[in-house]
C-alpha cells in the first residue's frame, strides 16, 4: 500500500521504516529539510537500535522523505500522523502540532480524487481524534466515511527495542466508528499475527494513556515497597521476584530504582492526571505514581549524604534515561545532577551514548571518555543508568550506590543500592 508518515521523529521513523520493510511504498514527511535529508541518504537522525541497518535496506527503494506534504498526501492510500504531543509546565498535553497538521491534510485532501485513511498514532488525549475528523472536513469540505477515512492506532515502542516492538507487537489497537476505516487499516496490517481490538476513537486514545499509567504504576509501587523493604532490612528484588510468580501480576516493569523517565511514562501519567482533573475527577493513583516517583530520586541522595561526601569527587556512571539510547528526556541521572550541583560538588560524568545531550545542558560539567576513567578519577561512584559495560568496570574498593538494580547479582566490594 502507499502510506505515508507525516512527523519523522521516533515513531514516525520507526513506523515507516517497519512498514517500508513490510513491503509497503512509504513517504516520510517532515518540515526539518535537514532530517529529510537524512533520511533519503538512509541516514537515522536519531538513534534506535537496528535502525541504520534497515534503513540501508529501504532507502531509496520503499522509503524516501519529503517536506512536500500535499504531493506525498496525493500519492498515499494511508496518512499517518506520527507528531509531537508535548506536555506544558503544568503537565497539560499541547496539540499544536495536530491541530496544523490535520489542517494542511484537510487542504491536501481538497483536490485529491481518491479514497485515503488517516491514522492518528501520536499520543492524544481521549477526545482529540474527533477534532481531527471536524478539521480534515471542514478544511477539505470532504465527508468522513465516504471520501476518508479516521482511526486511532496508539504505538507501544518501546526506545531501544522499538524495531521488535513494531514486528512483534502484543496487540494492535483500531479504534473507528467507521467500518470502512478499521477494515483498511487492517489491511496494512494483515501480516501481524497478534490480536487486534477494534474501539471507539476515545478508548483508543484511552488504552494508550491507560497502558503507560498502569506500567508507569507497577514501577511506582515497587519503588514504594522497595522503600519499605531498605528501611526494614529485607531484600526487594526478592520480593519482586517473588510476587511477579503470580501469574495476575506477571514479572514485568518490577525492577525498582530512581524511578522512571523518558519521554512517555513522565508526559502521558501527566497528560491524563491533568485531563481527569479538568472533568472534575481527582486522579488520586496517578498523582501518587508522580510523586513517589519525584522522590525516588532523593532516596539515592539521602544515601550518599549518609556517607558524608562533602569534599569528595563523585562519578555519575549513566545520563539517558535507560540504556541503549542516547535520550536524556526526563532522565532521573539529569534531577540528581541538579541537586548535587546545587550543593556544589564535585562531579565526572559518562555515559556511551547520552553525553552529547547532557553537555549542552551542563557545559561547565567534567565528562570522562569512559566509565573506567570516571570511576577512576572519583571517590564514589552513583549507577544512574542500567548499561551493561557498567558490569565490568573495576570499581577497587570504591563506594558504590546503584539506583538501578545493575550490579546487584555480583556486587563490588563496597556497594549499597538505593532499594535493596
Ligand atoms: C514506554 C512504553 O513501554 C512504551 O510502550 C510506550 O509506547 C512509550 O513509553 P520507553 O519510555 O521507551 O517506553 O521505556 P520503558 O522501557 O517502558 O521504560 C520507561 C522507564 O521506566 C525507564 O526510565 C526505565 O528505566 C523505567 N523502568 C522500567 C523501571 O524503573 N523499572 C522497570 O521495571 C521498568
Amino acid at each position: 500500500m502507499n502510506v505515508c508518515v507525516t512527523g519523522s521523529g521516533y515513531v514516525g521513523l520507526i513506523t515507516g521504516a517497519g512498514l517500508a520493510t513490510l513491503g509497503h511504498q512509504v513517504i516520510c514527511v517532515d518540515i526539518s529539510k535537514e532530517k529529510v535529508g537524512q533520511i533519503n541518504a538512509g541516514e537515522p537522525p536519531i538513534f534506535e537500535h537496528g535502525l541504520a541497518d534497515l534503513m540501508k535496506t529501504v532507502v531509496p527503494k520503499s522509503l524516501t522523505a519529503t517536506t512536500d506534504l500535499t504531493d506525498a498526501v496525493k500519492r498515499s492510500r494511508i496518512i499517518f500522523i506520527t507528531v509531537g504531543t508535548p506536555s506544558s509546565r503544568h503537565g497539560e498535553i499541547k496539540l499544536d502540532q495536530i491541530e496544523k497538521i490535520s489542517h494542511s491534510i484537510g487542504e491536501a485532501l481538497h483536490d485529491k480524487k481518491d479514497y485515503c485513511l488517516i491514522v492518528v498514532k501520536s499520543t492524544v488525549i481521549p477526545g482529540t481524534t474527533e477534532k481531527v475528523v471536524e478539521t480534515v472536513e471542514r478544511v477539505s469540505g470532504k465527508e468522513f466515511g465516504k471520501d476518508f477515512g479516521v482511526a486511532m492506532n496508539p504505538e507501544f515502542l518501546r526506545e531501544g527495542s522499538a524495531l521488535t516492538d513494531f514486528f512483534s507487537p502484543d496487540r494492535i489497537i483500531i479504534g473507528s466508528p467507521d467500518k470502512k476505516s478499521r477494515e483498511t487499516l487492517k489491511e496494512l496490517y494483515s501480516s501481524f499475527s497478534c490480536p487486534v481490538l477494534e474501539s471507539s476513537f476515545r478508548e483508543a486514545e484511552m488504552i494508550k494513556y491507560a497502558s503507560n499509567a498502569m506500567l508507569a504504576t507497577k514501577i511506582s509501587f515497587i519503588n514504594e515497597i522497595g522503600n519499605i523493604c531498605k528501611n526494614l532490612g529485607i531484600d526487594t528484588n526478592k520480593v519482586a521476584e517473588g510476587i511477579g510468580l503470580d501469574k495476575r501480576i506477571g514479572p514485568h516493569f518490577l525492577r525498582a530504582g530512581i524511578g522512571f523517565g523518558g519521554s512517555c511514562f513522565p508526559k502521558d501519567v501527566s497528560a491524563l492526571a491533568h485531563q481527569a482533573a479538568t472533568a472534575g475527577i481527582t486522579p488520586r493513583v496517578l498523582r501518587a505514581v508522580l510523586d513517589v516517583n519525584r522522590e525516588q530520586p532523593n532516596r539515592l541522595l539521602a544515601i550518599l549524604d549518609s556517607h558524608t561526601p562533602k569534599g569528595k569527587k563523585i562519578a555519575i556512571l549513566g545520563l539517558a534515561f535507560k540504556k541503549d539510547t542516547d535520550d536524556v528526556r526526563e532522565s532521573p541521572s539529569l534531577s540528581i545532577i541538579k541537586e548535587l550541583q546545587m550543593e556544589n560538588s564535585s562531579l565526572i560524568l559518562y555515559d556511551p551514548m547520552g553525553m552529547k545531550e547532557v553537555m549542552k545542558l551542563f557545559p561547565h560539567l567534567t565528562f570522562a571518555s569512559s566509565a573506567q576513567e570516571a570511576v577512576n578519577k572519583a571517590d564514589i561512584v552513583l549507577i544512574l543508568t542500567e548499561w551493561d559495560e557498567f558490569k565490568t568496570v573495576n570499581f577497587g574498593d570504591k563506594l558504590v550506590i546503584d539506583g538501578k538494580n545493575l550490579l546487584y547479582e555480583r556486587p563490588p566490594t563496597n556497594y549499597e543500592g538505593v532499594c535493596w
